[in-house]
């Protein structure tokens, strides 16, 4: 049931699926002849400086999938790769804690909070906590569809009942961990009185449906850093973002989670760059599984790329170890991916290296700027 929550997405998992294949389909050209033999992948994203442009996107709960590790192996891995590493508002770790395990650059994704208090409160916290940015996640109105978690009646934290227990018991290893670490919960909101309940209760009381652009502006108002609007896929809202002083617009579809047959988001990103024309920078995420996959996206007008499910495959095979084992993955696939274009440089990552974005070009037409 853990698997399934990492790995499933909304309703038929169209999105989910295409996210990842699309990226194939965009064709790579390469220079021959060209001095390779100093690859320089660092960067500068949301004023931070990176040793590549990953970001470990925010995911809720990181004890779940390795209840020992948890977010203090995703952040001290992030660090030791000198990547940025971002929490969700749903950690099960809270902001200071993590703020005390690693000295890196992070982010805190937040949503717009019905108690509007709380999200002053907690941006102050951020604040103090060292966190350098703030990423608003508006693509979360309500949760997704995610049927694997029903199916499984899956929930967080789990709950052991005659369906589950089958499951757990398989995993001698995980239980052990589980049965013998504090309860799993949203750690940040755990000062509340009479606490959250169960994360889905937070997320069911707490989520404003009728959060509006005049919202995100007051947030972006309450907030002097960096500041990031994720889950934007129609390029007159990327427009919009700038408009209100984001300073990047993060290009998401919440990894497949969400709006079901979306668009995979490498295809928005061409005209979303043309609506953002250089005022702020853009994120992408959903399906980036190579290193070729960040070269594309790169090329076609992200300032950096953001990874979900990949590093939490690695945390729950082996917590730090396996974080650090996906992020060399991936950064050493985009230096050889670099290497072989014929590219030294990040910003010498340009559309010419797509052979066929034409092709894209004409998707982009269908969709309204
Ligand atoms: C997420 N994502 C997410 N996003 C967010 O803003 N807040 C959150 O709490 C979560 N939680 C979450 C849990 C899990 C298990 C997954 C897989 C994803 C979405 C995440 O930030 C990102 O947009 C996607 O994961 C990117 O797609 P890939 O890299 O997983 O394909
Ligand atoms: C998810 C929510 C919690 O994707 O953002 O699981």
């Amino acid at each position: 049931m853990v698997f399934d929550y990492i790995d499933g997405g909304a309703d038929d998992e169209v999105t989910l699926r295409r996210n990842a294949a699309r990226f194939r389909d965009y064709e790579l050209l390469w220079d021959v002849l060209a001095d390779v033999s100093a690859i320089d992948t660092s960067a500068n994203v949301l004023g931070q400086a990176v040793s590549a442009p990953i970001i470990i996107a925010p995911t809720a709960s990181s004890r779940l999938f390795n209840p020992r590790a948890g977010e203090r192996a995703v952040a001290r891995a992030a660090h030791a790769h000198g990547l940025l590493y971002s929490a969700s508002t749903l950690a099960s770790t809270s902001i200071e804690e993590i703020a005390r395990e690693t000295p890196g650059p992070k982010l805190f994704q937040i949503y717009v909070w019905k108690d509007r208090g709380l999200v002053r409160e907690i941006l102050q916290r951020a604040k103090a906590a060292g966190f350098a940015g703030i990423v608003l996640t508006v693509d979360t109105p309500v949760a997704g569809n995610r049927e694997r978690d029903p199916r499984n009646r899956f929930s967080i934290p789990p709950k052991v009942s005659l369906h589950t227990a089958a499951q757990a018991l398989a995993r001698p290893g995980y239980l052990f961990d589980l049965t013998t670490t504090p309860s799993i919960r949203a750690e940040n909101f755990a000062h509340l009185a009479g606490g959250v309940g169960s994360i889905v209760d937070f997320i069911n009381t707490q989520f404003d449906r009728s959060v509006t652009w005049r919202d995100a502006a007051w947030m972006r108002e309450q907030w002097d850093g960096a500041f990031a609007i994720k889950g934007v896929g129609r390029p007159s809202d990327a427009a919009q973002c700038i408009d209100i002083g984001a300073d990047a617009v993060w290009v998401s579809n919440h990894g497949g989670r969400q709006l079901d047959t979306a668009p995979a988001t490498i295809d928005l990103l061409t005209p979303i760059a043309d609506a953002v024309a250089g005022r702020g920078q853009i994120i992408l995420d959903g399906g980036v599984r190579r290193g070729s996959d960040i070269a594309k996206a790169l090329a076609l007008g992200a300032s950096a790329v953001a990874i979900g499910r990949p590093y939490l495959w690695g945390l729950a095979a082996s917590g730090e170890l396996g974080v650090r084992r996906a992020l060399e993955i991936l950064t050493s696939e985009l230096e050889r991916t670099m290497a072989l274009l014929g590219r030294t440089r990040i910003d010498a990552l340009g559309p010419d290296i797509i052979a066929n974005a034409q092709d894209a070009e004409m998707r982009s037409r269908h969709i309204e700027r």
